[in-house]
Protein backbone atom coordinates (compact mmCIF):
# COMPACT_ATOMS: atom_id res chain seq x y z
CA UNK A 1 0.00 0.00 0.00
CA UNK A 2 1.52 3.96 -0.96
CA UNK A 3 0.83 6.27 2.04
CA UNK A 4 1.41 9.74 1.29
CA UNK A 5 0.18 13.38 1.27
CA UNK A 6 -2.59 14.01 -1.11
CA UNK A 7 -2.82 17.77 -0.33
CA UNK A 8 -1.65 20.98 1.95
CA UNK A 9 -2.25 24.09 2.61
CA UNK A 10 -1.40 26.95 4.76
CA UNK A 11 -2.57 29.69 6.58
CA UNK A 12 -0.63 32.71 8.01
CA UNK A 13 -1.94 36.01 9.74
CA UNK A 14 -2.73 39.12 8.05
CA UNK A 15 0.25 41.08 8.80
CA UNK A 16 3.95 41.19 8.80
CA UNK A 17 7.11 43.37 9.65
CA UNK A 18 9.63 43.52 7.79
CA UNK A 19 13.37 41.78 9.66
CA UNK A 20 15.41 45.27 8.45
CA UNK A 21 13.03 47.35 10.03
CA UNK A 22 12.75 45.65 13.41
CA UNK A 23 17.36 45.22 13.65
CA UNK A 24 16.76 49.15 12.98
CA UNK A 25 14.24 49.44 15.67
CA UNK A 26 16.70 47.28 18.23
CA UNK A 27 19.58 48.92 17.01
CA UNK A 28 21.11 46.01 15.43
CA UNK A 29 23.26 45.52 11.99
CA UNK A 30 20.27 44.14 9.84
CA UNK A 31 22.78 41.83 7.96
CA UNK A 32 22.59 39.60 11.64
CA UNK A 33 18.59 39.22 10.73
CA UNK A 34 19.35 38.99 7.38
CA UNK A 35 22.09 36.86 6.73
CA UNK A 36 23.06 35.64 10.00
CA UNK A 37 20.25 34.80 11.02
CA UNK A 38 18.66 34.08 7.62
CA UNK A 39 14.98 35.72 7.93
CA UNK A 40 13.50 38.65 5.36
CA UNK A 41 9.54 39.37 7.12
CA UNK A 42 8.17 37.64 10.13
CA UNK A 43 4.53 37.40 10.11
CA UNK A 44 2.75 38.83 13.28
CA UNK A 45 -0.94 37.82 14.47
CA UNK A 46 -3.27 40.01 16.09
CA UNK A 47 -5.18 38.47 19.23
CA UNK A 48 -8.12 37.42 16.77
CA UNK A 49 -5.53 34.69 15.10
CA UNK A 50 -5.53 32.01 17.46
CA UNK A 51 -3.62 28.62 17.46
CA UNK A 52 -7.24 27.27 16.66
CA UNK A 53 -7.73 30.01 13.56
CA UNK A 54 -4.73 29.56 11.89
CA UNK A 55 -5.66 25.83 12.67
CA UNK A 56 -8.66 26.05 11.11
CA UNK A 57 -8.26 28.38 8.28
CA UNK A 58 -5.50 26.47 6.78
CA UNK A 59 -8.37 23.33 7.14
CA UNK A 60 -10.91 25.20 5.51
CA UNK A 61 -8.69 25.95 2.48
CA UNK A 62 -7.40 22.56 2.41
CA UNK A 63 -11.04 20.77 1.97
CA UNK A 64 -11.73 23.95 -0.53
CA UNK A 65 -9.46 23.75 -2.99
CA UNK A 66 -9.19 20.11 -3.40
CA UNK A 67 -12.90 19.60 -3.38
CA UNK A 68 -12.28 17.12 -0.52
CA UNK A 69 -15.48 15.59 1.11
CA UNK A 70 -15.39 16.02 5.25
CA UNK A 71 -17.02 12.82 5.62
CA UNK A 72 -14.22 11.10 4.21
CA UNK A 73 -11.85 12.13 6.99
CA UNK A 74 -11.37 9.37 9.73
CA UNK A 75 -8.74 11.05 11.96
CA UNK A 76 -7.93 14.66 12.82
CA UNK A 77 -4.35 15.38 14.51
CA UNK A 78 -3.80 19.22 15.48
CA UNK A 79 0.12 19.10 16.25
CA UNK A 80 0.33 22.39 18.63
CA UNK A 81 2.56 24.00 21.04
CA UNK A 82 0.68 27.04 21.53
CA UNK A 83 -2.81 25.09 23.24
CA UNK A 84 -5.64 27.03 24.34
CA UNK A 85 -7.29 25.10 27.32
CA UNK A 86 -5.34 22.50 29.54
CA UNK A 87 -8.73 19.94 28.80
CA UNK A 88 -10.00 20.95 25.53
CA UNK A 89 -7.91 20.35 22.47
CA UNK A 90 -7.36 22.50 19.18
CA UNK A 91 -8.70 20.00 17.34
CA UNK A 92 -12.17 20.01 19.03
CA UNK A 93 -12.79 23.03 17.88
CA UNK A 94 -11.19 22.45 14.45
CA UNK A 95 -13.40 19.22 13.75
CA UNK A 96 -16.11 21.91 14.69
CA UNK A 97 -15.10 24.69 12.06
CA UNK A 98 -14.39 21.89 9.37
CA UNK A 99 -17.56 20.40 9.75
CA UNK A 100 -16.15 16.60 10.42
CA UNK A 101 -18.39 13.65 10.94
CA UNK A 102 -18.95 12.44 14.50
CA UNK A 103 -16.99 9.32 13.43
CA UNK A 104 -13.88 10.93 13.15
CA UNK A 105 -11.15 10.47 15.72
CA UNK A 106 -9.95 14.24 16.97
CA UNK A 107 -7.19 14.96 19.44
CA UNK A 108 -4.16 17.18 20.00
CA UNK A 109 -0.18 16.28 20.22
CA UNK A 110 2.10 18.08 21.81
CA UNK A 111 6.29 17.80 21.48
CA UNK A 112 6.85 21.34 20.57
CA UNK A 113 7.84 21.32 17.30
CA UNK A 114 7.95 17.47 16.76
CA UNK A 115 4.10 17.41 17.53
CA UNK A 116 2.54 17.39 13.74
CA UNK A 117 5.51 15.10 13.00
CA UNK A 118 4.32 12.61 15.48
CA UNK A 119 0.86 13.32 14.15
CA UNK A 120 1.91 12.15 10.50
CA UNK A 121 3.77 9.20 11.90
CA UNK A 122 0.42 8.23 13.89
CA UNK A 123 -1.77 8.53 10.81
CA UNK A 124 0.54 6.55 8.41
CA UNK A 125 0.84 3.70 10.69
CA UNK A 126 -3.47 4.09 11.09
CA UNK A 127 -3.64 3.76 7.29
CA UNK A 128 -1.26 1.21 7.08
CA UNK A 129 -3.25 -0.79 9.26
CA UNK A 130 -5.60 -1.11 6.69
CA UNK A 131 -8.81 0.00 9.29
CA UNK A 132 -9.32 3.23 7.74
CA UNK A 133 -10.84 1.23 4.35
CA UNK A 134 -10.19 4.12 1.94
CA UNK A 135 -10.85 7.19 4.53
CA UNK A 136 -8.10 9.62 5.09
CA UNK A 137 -6.61 11.16 7.88
CA UNK A 138 -6.17 15.31 8.37
CA UNK A 139 -3.11 16.57 10.50
CA UNK A 140 -2.70 20.47 11.40
CA UNK A 141 0.33 22.07 12.63
CA UNK A 142 -0.52 25.05 14.04
CA UNK A 143 1.60 27.60 16.22
CA UNK A 144 2.33 30.74 17.34
CA UNK A 145 5.92 30.93 18.23
CA UNK A 146 6.50 34.26 20.90
CA UNK A 147 9.62 35.06 22.68
CA UNK A 148 9.10 38.54 23.29
CA UNK A 149 10.13 42.51 22.74
CA UNK A 150 14.21 42.96 22.58
CA UNK A 151 15.00 39.21 23.74
CA UNK A 152 17.57 37.34 21.73
CA UNK A 153 14.76 35.10 20.42
CA UNK A 154 12.67 38.37 18.85
CA UNK A 155 13.88 37.97 15.70
CA UNK A 156 12.61 34.14 15.43
CA UNK A 157 9.03 34.29 16.44
CA UNK A 158 6.47 33.85 13.64
CA UNK A 159 3.15 32.43 13.30
CA UNK A 160 1.11 29.77 11.18
CA UNK A 161 -0.32 26.35 10.50
CA UNK A 162 -0.42 23.94 7.72
CA UNK A 163 -2.68 21.04 6.98
CA UNK A 164 -1.81 17.74 5.39
CA UNK A 165 -4.27 15.61 3.94
CA UNK A 166 -2.51 12.11 4.25
CA UNK A 167 -4.21 8.95 2.46
CA UNK A 168 -3.49 5.97 0.90
CA UNK A 169 -3.66 7.70 -3.02
CA UNK A 170 -1.39 10.33 -2.46
CA UNK A 171 -0.70 12.64 -5.26
CA UNK A 172 1.95 15.06 -3.95
CA UNK A 173 4.68 12.86 -2.19
CA UNK A 174 4.98 8.63 -1.15
CA UNK A 175 6.03 8.28 2.38
CA UNK A 176 8.94 5.52 2.49
CA UNK A 177 7.38 3.14 5.14
CA UNK A 178 9.97 1.26 5.34
CA UNK A 179 12.45 2.95 7.33
CA UNK A 180 12.46 5.08 10.01
CA UNK A 181 15.10 7.22 12.34
CA UNK A 182 14.04 8.53 15.72
CA UNK A 183 15.80 10.19 18.56
CA UNK A 184 14.46 11.24 22.08
CA UNK A 185 16.24 12.61 25.44
CA UNK A 186 15.35 14.99 28.12
CA UNK A 187 17.42 18.18 27.93
CA UNK A 188 16.32 21.74 29.20
CA UNK A 189 17.19 23.57 26.06
CA UNK A 190 13.76 24.89 25.18
CA UNK A 191 10.41 24.87 27.72
CA UNK A 192 7.03 27.03 28.52
CA UNK A 193 6.27 26.65 32.21
CA UNK A 194 1.95 26.42 32.80
CA UNK A 195 2.01 30.29 33.99
CA UNK A 196 4.25 31.65 31.11
CA UNK A 197 3.32 33.06 27.80
CA UNK A 198 6.86 32.92 26.78
CA UNK A 199 9.36 30.04 26.63
CA UNK A 200 12.93 29.83 28.31
CA UNK A 201 15.43 29.28 25.98
CA UNK A 202 19.03 28.85 25.99
CA UNK A 203 19.35 29.32 22.54
CA UNK A 204 22.93 28.47 21.64
CA UNK A 205 22.25 25.15 23.86
CA UNK A 206 19.26 24.38 21.68
CA UNK A 207 21.04 24.80 18.30
CA UNK A 208 23.51 21.79 19.67
CA UNK A 209 20.44 19.90 20.99
CA UNK A 210 19.27 20.09 17.58
CA UNK A 211 22.29 19.08 15.71
CA UNK A 212 22.53 15.74 18.48
CA UNK A 213 19.09 15.21 17.45
CA UNK A 214 19.98 15.31 13.36
CA UNK A 215 22.66 13.26 14.25
CA UNK A 216 20.62 10.16 16.18
CA UNK A 217 17.81 10.03 14.06
CA UNK A 218 19.57 10.62 10.79
CA UNK A 219 22.05 7.64 11.96
CA UNK A 220 19.29 5.36 12.86
CA UNK A 221 17.17 6.08 9.98
CA UNK A 222 20.61 5.11 7.67
CA UNK A 223 21.21 2.04 9.25
CA UNK A 224 17.35 0.75 8.91
CA UNK A 225 17.91 1.92 4.84
CA UNK A 226 21.47 0.49 4.04
CA UNK A 227 23.19 -1.23 7.38
CA UNK A 228 26.20 1.38 8.86
CA UNK A 229 29.11 1.89 7.67
CA UNK A 230 31.23 5.02 5.76
CA UNK A 231 29.05 6.05 2.73
CA UNK A 232 27.58 9.38 1.19
CA UNK A 233 23.77 7.91 2.02
CA UNK A 234 22.65 11.65 2.06
CA UNK A 235 23.19 12.06 -1.85
CA UNK A 236 20.33 9.70 -2.76
CA UNK A 237 18.29 12.59 -1.34
CA UNK A 238 17.75 15.28 -4.15
CA UNK A 239 16.41 17.51 -1.62
CA UNK A 240 17.01 17.70 1.91
CA UNK A 241 13.92 19.25 4.25
CA UNK A 242 15.08 20.50 7.92
CA UNK A 243 12.94 21.64 10.43
CA UNK A 244 13.41 25.93 10.37
CA UNK A 245 13.53 27.72 13.18
CA UNK A 246 15.15 30.52 11.26
CA UNK A 247 16.53 29.65 7.80
CA UNK A 248 20.32 29.45 9.09
CA UNK A 249 19.72 26.30 11.04
CA UNK A 250 19.18 24.42 7.87
CA UNK A 251 22.34 25.57 6.89
CA UNK A 252 24.09 24.30 10.29
CA UNK A 253 21.94 21.11 9.71
CA UNK A 254 22.83 20.67 6.19
CA UNK A 255 26.10 20.83 7.12
CA UNK A 256 26.37 18.18 9.92
CA UNK A 257 24.30 15.79 7.71
CA UNK A 258 27.09 15.34 5.64
CA UNK A 259 29.37 15.80 8.33
CA UNK A 260 28.04 12.73 9.48
CA UNK A 261 28.44 10.70 6.38
CA UNK A 262 31.72 11.49 6.06
CA UNK A 263 32.84 10.97 9.32
CA UNK A 264 35.05 14.14 9.84
CA UNK A 265 34.20 17.58 10.99
CA UNK A 266 34.59 20.44 8.18
CA UNK A 267 37.04 23.23 9.24
CA UNK A 268 36.88 26.63 9.35
CA UNK A 269 37.23 27.76 5.85
CA UNK A 270 38.18 24.40 4.09
CA UNK A 271 37.44 22.67 1.04
CA UNK A 272 34.94 20.64 2.46
CA UNK A 273 33.14 23.06 4.25
CA UNK A 274 33.22 25.15 1.14
CA UNK A 275 31.90 22.13 -0.95
CA UNK A 276 29.40 21.35 2.12
CA UNK A 277 27.72 24.87 1.50
CA UNK A 278 27.50 24.74 -2.12
CA UNK A 279 25.55 21.46 -1.76
CA UNK A 280 23.21 23.56 0.58
CA UNK A 281 22.46 25.97 -2.00
CA UNK A 282 21.83 23.40 -4.25
CA UNK A 283 19.26 21.36 -2.14
CA UNK A 284 18.24 22.94 0.59
CA UNK A 285 18.11 26.77 0.13
CA UNK A 286 15.69 27.01 -2.92
CA UNK A 287 13.30 25.58 -0.70
CA UNK A 288 13.27 28.18 1.93
CA UNK A 289 11.83 31.54 0.84
CA UNK A 290 8.29 30.58 2.98
CA UNK A 291 10.36 29.80 5.81
CA UNK A 292 11.85 33.17 5.89
CA UNK A 293 9.29 35.08 4.87
CA UNK A 294 6.64 33.69 7.71
CA UNK A 295 9.56 33.26 10.45
CA UNK A 296 9.42 30.04 13.10
CA UNK A 297 5.70 28.35 12.93
CA UNK A 298 7.43 25.47 15.20
CA UNK A 299 5.95 22.65 14.20
CA UNK A 300 4.73 23.32 10.72
CA UNK A 301 8.41 24.95 10.12
CA UNK A 302 9.72 22.16 8.01
CA UNK A 303 6.53 21.94 6.18
CA UNK A 304 6.29 25.12 5.58
CA UNK A 305 9.61 24.19 3.08
CA UNK A 306 7.76 21.12 1.91
CA UNK A 307 5.05 23.28 0.19
CA UNK A 308 7.98 25.68 -1.07
CA UNK A 309 9.42 22.58 -2.26
CA UNK A 310 6.45 21.15 -3.87
CA UNK A 311 5.94 24.67 -5.81
CA UNK A 312 9.83 24.70 -6.48
CA UNK A 313 11.07 21.43 -7.52
CA UNK A 314 12.85 21.05 -10.66
CA UNK A 315 11.22 18.09 -13.24
CA UNK A 316 13.96 15.96 -12.93
CA UNK A 317 13.26 15.64 -8.99
CA UNK A 318 9.95 13.24 -9.98
CA UNK A 319 10.11 9.82 -8.42
CA UNK A 320 13.41 10.53 -6.62
CA UNK A 321 13.62 10.77 -2.86
CA UNK A 322 13.84 13.79 -0.45
CA UNK A 323 14.48 13.88 2.94
CA UNK A 324 12.67 15.37 6.12
CA UNK A 325 13.62 16.66 9.61
CA UNK A 326 11.76 17.36 12.28
CA UNK A 327 13.29 18.48 15.79
CA UNK A 328 11.09 18.96 18.73
CA UNK A 329 12.87 20.92 21.62
CA UNK A 330 12.62 19.23 24.62
CA UNK A 331 13.71 16.75 22.89
CA UNK A 332 12.28 14.26 20.02
CA UNK A 333 12.58 14.17 16.26
CA UNK A 334 12.29 12.37 13.40
CA UNK A 335 14.30 11.63 10.42
CA UNK A 336 12.10 9.89 7.19
CA UNK A 337 12.07 10.04 3.09
CA UNK A 338 9.67 10.35 0.97
CA UNK A 339 9.11 10.03 -2.95
CA UNK A 340 7.93 12.93 -5.45
CA UNK A 341 4.82 11.89 -7.46
CA UNK A 342 4.53 13.26 -10.94
CA UNK A 343 0.71 14.21 -10.03
CA UNK A 344 2.58 17.20 -7.92
CA UNK A 345 2.75 18.66 -11.35
CA UNK A 346 -0.76 19.52 -12.03
CA UNK A 347 -0.92 20.70 -8.31
CA UNK A 348 1.93 23.22 -8.42
CA UNK A 349 0.31 24.96 -11.35
CA UNK A 350 -2.81 25.60 -9.38
CA UNK A 351 -1.13 26.93 -6.40
CA UNK A 352 1.31 29.71 -5.60
CA UNK A 353 2.66 30.63 -1.89
CA UNK A 354 4.05 33.92 -3.24
CA UNK A 355 0.31 34.95 -4.14
CA UNK A 356 -0.57 34.02 -0.78
CA UNK A 357 1.55 35.67 1.03
CA UNK A 358 0.68 38.94 -1.51
CA UNK A 359 -2.19 38.96 0.29
CA UNK A 360 -0.50 40.18 4.09
CA UNK A 361 -0.15 43.76 5.02
CA UNK A 362 3.41 45.17 5.71
CA UNK A 363 2.86 47.19 9.49
CA UNK A 364 4.87 49.11 11.33
CA UNK A 365 7.82 48.23 14.25
CA UNK A 366 5.32 49.95 17.14
CA UNK A 367 2.13 48.60 15.05
CA UNK A 368 3.75 45.07 15.97
CA UNK A 369 4.94 45.74 19.80
CA UNK A 370 1.04 46.79 19.96
CA UNK A 371 -0.01 43.25 18.82
CA UNK A 372 2.24 41.65 20.80
CA UNK A 373 1.52 43.70 24.10
CA UNK A 374 -2.50 42.75 23.06
CA UNK A 375 -1.66 39.01 22.54
CA UNK A 376 0.33 39.47 25.92
CA UNK A 377 -3.07 40.58 27.38
CA UNK A 378 -6.05 38.35 26.17
CA UNK A 379 -6.75 35.33 27.56
CA UNK A 380 -5.78 36.83 30.86
CA UNK A 381 -6.70 39.69 31.70
CA UNK A 382 -8.48 41.96 28.69
CA UNK A 383 -11.07 40.49 26.64
CA UNK A 384 -11.43 43.88 24.74
CA UNK A 385 -8.37 43.09 22.59
CA UNK A 386 -10.21 40.70 20.92
CA UNK A 387 -12.17 42.57 18.60
CA UNK A 388 -11.35 42.35 14.73
CA UNK A 389 -12.34 45.82 14.10
CA UNK A 390 -9.69 47.00 16.42
CA UNK A 391 -7.18 45.56 14.20
CA UNK A 392 -8.71 46.50 10.21
CA UNK A 393 -8.62 42.65 10.36
CA UNK A 394 -10.49 41.45 7.55
CA UNK A 395 -10.87 37.59 7.74
CA UNK A 396 -13.60 34.66 7.70
CA UNK A 397 -12.26 32.95 10.36
CA UNK A 398 -11.73 35.52 13.51
CA UNK A 399 -11.52 34.97 17.77
CA UNK A 400 -13.51 36.88 19.36
CA UNK A 401 -12.56 36.11 22.73
CA UNK A 402 -14.42 33.92 25.99
CA UNK A 403 -17.99 34.41 26.88
CA UNK A 404 -18.60 32.66 30.10
CA UNK A 405 -14.94 30.95 30.19
CA UNK A 406 -15.93 29.69 26.32
CA UNK A 407 -13.74 30.49 23.24
CA UNK A 408 -15.94 32.02 20.81
CA UNK A 409 -15.08 32.08 16.88
CA UNK A 410 -17.27 33.28 14.34
CA UNK A 411 -16.79 32.07 10.57
CA UNK A 412 -18.31 34.20 8.04
CA UNK A 413 -20.04 36.28 10.52
CA UNK A 414 -21.70 33.23 12.10
CA UNK A 415 -20.99 32.31 15.85
CA UNK A 416 -19.43 29.28 15.97
CA UNK A 417 -21.59 27.25 19.11
CA UNK A 418 -21.97 24.30 21.05
CA UNK A 419 -24.80 21.73 19.74
CA UNK A 420 -26.86 22.51 22.88
P1 LIG B 1 22.06 35.38 19.15
O1 LIG B 1 22.86 34.77 20.24
O2 LIG B 1 21.62 36.78 19.29
O3 LIG B 1 22.81 35.35 17.78
O4 LIG B 1 20.78 34.48 18.92
P2 LIG B 1 24.33 34.99 17.43
O5 LIG B 1 25.23 35.95 18.12
O6 LIG B 1 24.56 33.51 17.58
O7 LIG B 1 24.26 35.38 15.90
C1 LIG B 1 23.48 34.63 15.02
C2 LIG B 1 24.26 34.49 13.72
O8 LIG B 1 24.36 35.80 13.12
C3 LIG B 1 25.70 34.00 13.90
O9 LIG B 1 25.98 33.18 12.77
C4 LIG B 1 26.53 35.29 13.81
O10 LIG B 1 27.85 35.08 13.38
C5 LIG B 1 25.71 36.06 12.78
P3 LIG B 1 26.52 31.68 13.01
O11 LIG B 1 27.82 31.82 13.72
O12 LIG B 1 25.49 30.99 13.87
O13 LIG B 1 26.60 31.11 11.65
N1 LIG B 1 25.90 37.51 12.82
C6 LIG B 1 25.98 38.27 11.72
N2 LIG B 1 25.95 37.95 10.41
C7 LIG B 1 26.04 38.97 9.50
N3 LIG B 1 26.19 40.29 9.89
C8 LIG B 1 26.24 40.62 11.19
C9 LIG B 1 26.14 39.60 12.17
N4 LIG B 1 26.13 39.59 13.53
C10 LIG B 1 25.98 38.31 13.91
N5 LIG B 1 26.40 41.91 11.54
C11 LIG B 1 19.58 32.48 18.44
C12 LIG B 1 20.57 33.51 17.91
C13 LIG B 1 19.13 31.63 17.29
C14 LIG B 1 20.29 31.60 19.47
C15 LIG B 1 18.37 33.20 19.10
O14 LIG B 1 17.68 33.93 18.13
C16 LIG B 1 17.43 32.25 19.81
O15 LIG B 1 17.63 31.92 20.97
N6 LIG B 1 16.34 31.77 19.09
C17 LIG B 1 15.36 30.84 19.66
C18 LIG B 1 15.92 29.43 19.81
C19 LIG B 1 16.07 28.72 18.48
O16 LIG B 1 15.56 29.10 17.47
N7 LIG B 1 16.84 27.56 18.51
C20 LIG B 1 17.05 26.75 17.35
C21 LIG B 1 17.28 25.29 17.65
S1 LIG B 1 16.02 24.63 18.76
C22 LIG B 1 14.62 24.41 17.74
O17 LIG B 1 14.72 24.46 16.55
C23 LIG B 1 13.31 24.21 18.42
C24 LIG B 1 12.40 25.43 18.44
O18 LIG B 1 11.85 25.62 17.14
C25 LIG B 1 11.31 25.27 19.50
C26 LIG B 1 10.47 24.02 19.51
O19 LIG B 1 10.89 22.90 19.25
O20 LIG B 1 9.30 24.18 19.88
C27 LIG B 1 13.14 26.71 18.79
Amino acid sequence: MIIGLEAIAFDVPRFFISMTELAHARQVDPEKFTVGIGQREMAVPTPCEDSVVLAGQAGLTLLKEHNIDPASIALLIVGSETGVDHSKPISSYVHKILGLSHACRSFEVKHACYGAMAGITMAVNYLLSGRAKGRKALVIATDIARYGKETLGEPTQGAGAVALLISDCPRLIAFDTQHEGFYAKHVMDFWRPLYSKEPYVNGQYSIQCYLQALEGAYSLYKQSALGSGRDLFNQRFHACLYHAPFVKMTQKAHIKLLEIDQQTIFEKDSPLLEAAKQDFKKRVAPYLELNARVGNIYTGSLFLSLINYLEDFKPEAINRPLSLFSYGSGCGAEFMSAALLSSAQEWRNRHSFRKQLAQREQISIPDYEKCLEACGRMDLIDQSVCDPSLWNLDRPLVYLGNKEHKRIYSLEGVVINDTR
